[in-house]
């Protein structure tokens, strides 16, 4: 039985294909003919990750899981949290949002930030919740050129360099995605397909 991860990311579902080892087939949305523009309109990761698994088991039938991630901020208050991709407007560009956070965060010496996923799964009439988070600081400027989204600027607890300047193998280790779908993958990788 196929199980939806509810993306078109080629790197996502690379990753959680290679963890479950071939047990359970996973397909993309564009793998089950879904292009919808799928709703997200929950004020927390969490409620937006299953919104999205949801939606996929509502109209067209499959079991299916969904992410959603975001950088929450102390010092202001967990923003841009579940608004992270579009923080700075609209079209999600990355420089802006880094901008925009390194604007606000001006003379603030509190830096303390952490990226968190929520991944949900909608599975054999079960819903289950996995989450990973990292925690770090937010540096006062970019460094290096690796990664997407905010890595120039988020410098993980216990690493002298950014996300942006670690391998994505070192940074996966890490990371809050890579932890929630470790998580889902050690779930899974329980269950016979
Ligand atoms: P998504 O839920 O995976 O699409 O992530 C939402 C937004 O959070 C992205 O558009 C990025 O701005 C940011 N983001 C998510 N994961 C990372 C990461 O590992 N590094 C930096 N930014 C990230």
């Amino acid at each position: 039985m196929k199980i939806v991860f509810a993306t078109n990311n080629k790197h996502k579902l690379e990753e959680i294909r290679r963890m479950l080892a071939g047990k359970h087939e996973i397909v993309s949305l564009a793998d089950i003919g879904c292009h919808d523009e799928i709703p997200e309109e929950q004020d927390t990761l969490e409620g937006n990750a299953f919104q999205k698994a949801r939606y996929i088991k509502e109209h067209y039938g499959y079991d299916c899981f969904a992410d959603d991630t975001g950088l929450e901020i102390e010092a202001l208050g967990g923003r841009p949290g579940v608004y992270s991709a579009r923080y700075a407007g609209e079209d999600k560009d990355s420089e802006a949002n880094m901008q925009k956070v390194l604007a606000e965060m001006q003379g603030c010496d509190n830096r303390r930030a952490r990226f968190r996923t929520a991944i949900a799964l909608v599975f054999r009439g079960e819903e289950h919740l996995f989450e990973g988070e990292v925690r770090g600081e937010i540096l006062r400027e970019r460094h290096g050129e690796g990664g997407f989204g905010y890595d120039p600027i988020f410098r993980p607890e216990g690493f002298s360099v950014s996300f942006a300047e670690m391998s994505l193998d070192d940074k996966n280790r890490i990371s809050h995605r890579g932890e929630a779908v470790r998580r889902l993958a050690a779930f899974l990788n329980h269950i016979d397909a």
